[in-house]
């Protein structure tokens, strides 16, 4: 693979970073990730979007103009001759001397970017459906912000497969909040979408705008509230979404199929829709 690192094209065995990077030794910053359908990015003006919001949160610069962000997107496509897959953008506080305060602004940034191919379209857990279980949402307080402090979301993703399951929806307070990696969705038995409002409790995720926005088209009702595990359970369908998942069935809460147990038709239908406008 060819990595972009700092302005740089390189093979991937000379693409390295310090560990003094504060990316590596104190988590201090942000990622991306953009899915690629037919070699075409998908999504891209809210992934972009997003990046600047986190970029601002924490008081990161990015180091390249807009233009040259959506440059270097597509080149890291086309130098990988990537068909499918996604793209990973990783922008940490630069090199600095351990130390908690921040080191002076001036401090150049790192920024690096590979790619990852998949097969996003042939995708076997769409088709049956996932398996989830209920955990405690452990992590900190500010989940609005695309952060790789991705410890607690690993140790729940591992939770569910011993468990059984594929994945794990995380609760606080009573409410669901969102999975390991993807936002979470129900559709009650009045075929009304709910998904959870955005507040810090919870990334606002690219693809559950757009899944949002085509739901609304087809004159799906939409709410944006919290909604519990109990509504989950007694929901008609459930799904996830995410840029590298699209749409996904949810099946199974804690060993408790919803409705039959199989992926609910809005859900395949939303998979559908969201696949065949973005291609
Ligand atoms: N994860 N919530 C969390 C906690 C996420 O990590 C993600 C994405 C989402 C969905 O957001 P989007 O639709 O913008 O991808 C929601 C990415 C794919 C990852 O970490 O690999």
């Amino acid at each position: 693979r060819i990595i972009y690192l700092n302005g740089e094209w390189l093979a991937e065995p000379e693409a390295k970073v310090s560990v003094f990077d504060r990316g590596f030794l104190m988590a201090d910053a942000i990622y991306e990730v953009t899915c690629v359908l037919d070699g075409k990015l998908v999504d891209y003006a809210g992934h972009a979007a997003r990046l600047q919001r986190s970029a601002k949160e924490l008081g990161l610069t990015l180091p390249l103009s807009e233009e040259a962000l959506l440059a270097a997107h597509r080149e890291i496509v086309a130098r990988n001759q990537m068909d499918q897959g996604m793209i990973y953008l990783q922008l940490t506080r630069g090199v600095a001397d351990r130390d908690f305060a921040y080191p002076p602004a001036d401090t150049p940034p790192t920024l690096v970017m590979f790619t990852q191919s998949k097969n996003v379209l042939q995708n076997a857990a769409a088709e049956r459906g996932i398996k989830v279980v209920l955990l405690p949402d452990l992590r900190w307080g500010r989940r609005d912000i695309k952060t790789v402090q991705l410890l607690y979301p690993s140790m729940a993703k591992m939770e569910a497969k011993a468990r059984g399951a594929d994945d794990a929806w995380l609760t606080e307070d009573g409410f669901v909040t969102e999975a390991s990696a993807a936002s979470s969705h129900i559709v009650s038995a009045e075929g009304v979408l709910i998904t959870r409002d955005l507040s810090h409790a919870l990334l606002p995720g690219i693809t559950r705008a757009s899944v949002l926005d085509l739901a609304a088209a087809q004159g799906i009702s939409v709410e944006e509230r919290p909604f519990t595990p109990a509504e989950a359970l007694a929901a008609r369908e459930a799904f996830i979404t995410s840029a590298t998942n699209f749409v996904v069935p949810v099946v199974e809460i804690d060993g408790q199929s919803i409705a039959d147990g199989k992926p609910g038709p809005l859900t395949q239908e939303l998979r559908r829709l969201y696949i065949d406008t973005r291609r």
